[in-house]
């Protein structure tokens, strides 16, 4: 089939290249010409695993082109995915201006090309409840020309988004046009295993699904994030009470791992969404607050632990973090732990270095030349009174220990997402500071007492 992409951002470009990969004719609409002359080329803007070299073999093969003119890639196009961004504004809601621009623009360029297709308009950014409805009948109050509009939110997790697209769970299409469910169906057909692994539903059904499968992605980290208090002070373990709990069938293994906190461009914003969309009906969401309320608390209570465990006031001491990105596998900062640590640390008078294997960079623009910026993580904790790890990079696992223990001011790591093992650690004679876990003093394994 033919297909239109508008917006190659992260989801729209991930769209476009495997959409190409699964046999269709897909043209991406970039306006961005700096991000556009680099599509051309070949070269992906953002870092996700496994992207580029598909994206070269599809632009090889013809199968995926990128222009700037939506009325170009519309000429045959029987879908059009919305994919621009929907960020969100400072009182929690969302911007919809790229996403109505984008609308009327496809519908000013059906009405150019008079096409003979039936044109289906998947919306594919996450928006809130009721957009897709309204998009619909504001389309048409403003086109003459017959056209469907469907939801179909992403479910893609940066650094794996590839293997999430080619190998979904579920697609989830929501709408109110049997036609439009068949199209999209057949669309999707080589990635369809089993007929309940296609759901269709109304737009607000599908709406609310992406929020609701973020708020209890997140919930259940903000859950783990509280045992790991209980665990801290009782003496157990969180790993332990992960595979306890996560072995049972009807809770699962996923997302139990508790941490300094979870970042990101959806779950802070997606949860943020649901508070506002349940504000919006008058109803105070108490489950949604303390999901954020533990995610907030989480980062500043990792600090204080620091403080406290340090063996030296944390003012004028130098704290070595490695990771900066939201999570491993990515070059986004957005919401990462990072940088809520960061400003704690330095707030706290702390001098801080910092080392990550993909987001310096984009950390760079937020610190400048408040932080020290380190190429070599073994290097960066020469001299440090300590090291912060906060994002589970696998590199941090195979570090020379031994070196950077001899090396640094005092051998104490805060690993704040529970990556190391501990017995390198005591090994190496470190002091070992994780997260819901018994911690390693002096070379003695004894029971945290960080709260
Ligand atoms: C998420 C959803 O998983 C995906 O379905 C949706 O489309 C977009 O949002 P993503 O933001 O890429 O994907 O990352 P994810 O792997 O879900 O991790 C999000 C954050 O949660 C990271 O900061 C990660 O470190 C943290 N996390 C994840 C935990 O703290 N514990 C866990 O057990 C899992």
């Amino acid at each position: 089939m033919d297909v239109a992409v508008i917006g190659c951002g992260y989801v729209g470009l991930v769209t476009a290249t495997c959409l190409a990969s699964i046999g269709h004719r897909v043209r991406g609409v970039e306006k961005d010409q700096k991000k556009l002359a680099r599509l051309l080329e070949g070269y992906s803007p953002i870092f996700e695993p496994g992207l580029v070299g598909l994206l070269q073999e599809q632009l090889a093969n013809g199968s995926l082109s990128f222009g700037a003119s939506i009325n170009e890639a519309m000429r045959d196009a029987e879908v059009v995915y919305l994919a621009v961004g929907t960020p969100s504004k400072p009182d929690g809601t969302v911007d919809m201006t790229y996403l109505e621009a984008a609308g009327k623009e496809v519908c000013d360029a059906l009405a150019t090309i008079q096409s003979d297709y039936l044109v289906t308009i998947v919306v594919k950014s996450t928006v809130p409840v009721g957009t897709n409805r309204k998009l619909y009948y504001s389309l048409r109050q403003n086109s003459k020309l017959e056209f469907q509009v469907v939801s179909n939110p992403e479910f893609l997790k940066e650094g794996s988004a590839v293997n999430d697209f080619l190998e979904p769970d579920r697609i989830i299409v929501g709408g109110e046009s049997p036609e439009a469910f068949r199209i999209m169906r057949r669309l999707y057909d080589p990635l369809i295993k089993t007929e309940d692994t296609f759901l269709t539903m109304n737009w607000e059904s599908a709406e609310l699904t992406k929020y609701a499968a973020n708020t209890m992605l997140a919930s259940r980290i903000s859950f783990m994030n509280e045992m790991s208090i209980l665990c801290d002070a009782y003496g157990a373990d969180v790993e332990d009470l992960r595979k306890g709990i996560g072995s049972d069938k009807r809770i699962g293994p996923a997302f139990l791992r508790a941490g300094v906190g979870f970042g990101g461009s959806c779950f802070p914003k997606d949860v943020a969404a649901m508070e506002h969309i349940s504000r919006a009906i008058g109803h105070e969401n108490l489950f949604v607050e303390a999901i954020q309320t533990i995610n907030k608390s989480q980062k500043r209570r990792f600090v204080e632990k620091i403080g406290t465990k340090l063996g030296r006031p944390l003012a004028g001491s130098t704290i070595t973090v490695w990771g900066l990105a939201f999570k491993a596998d990515t070059d986004d900062i957005r919401e990462s732990a990072a940088i809520d640590v960061i400003r704690y640390l330095l707030e706290g008078g702390a001098n801080v270095r910092a080392h990550d294997y993909k987001a310096m960079d984009n950390m760079r623009e937020v610190f400048t030349d408040q932080v020290e910026w380190m190429q070599d993580p073994v290097a960066a904790a020469a001299g440090a009174d300590a090291i912060a790890i906060l994002t589970d990079w696998p590199q941090y696992n195979t570090m020379p220990f031994r070196k950077i223990s001899a090396t640094m001011n005092q051998p104490v790591i805060f690993d704040g997402r529970n990556c190391l093992i501990r017995d390198v650690m005591r090994e190496n004679g470190i002091r070992y500071y994780p997260i819901g876990r018994p911690v390693i003093e002096s070379n003695v394994r004894v029971r945290s007492s960080s709260r």
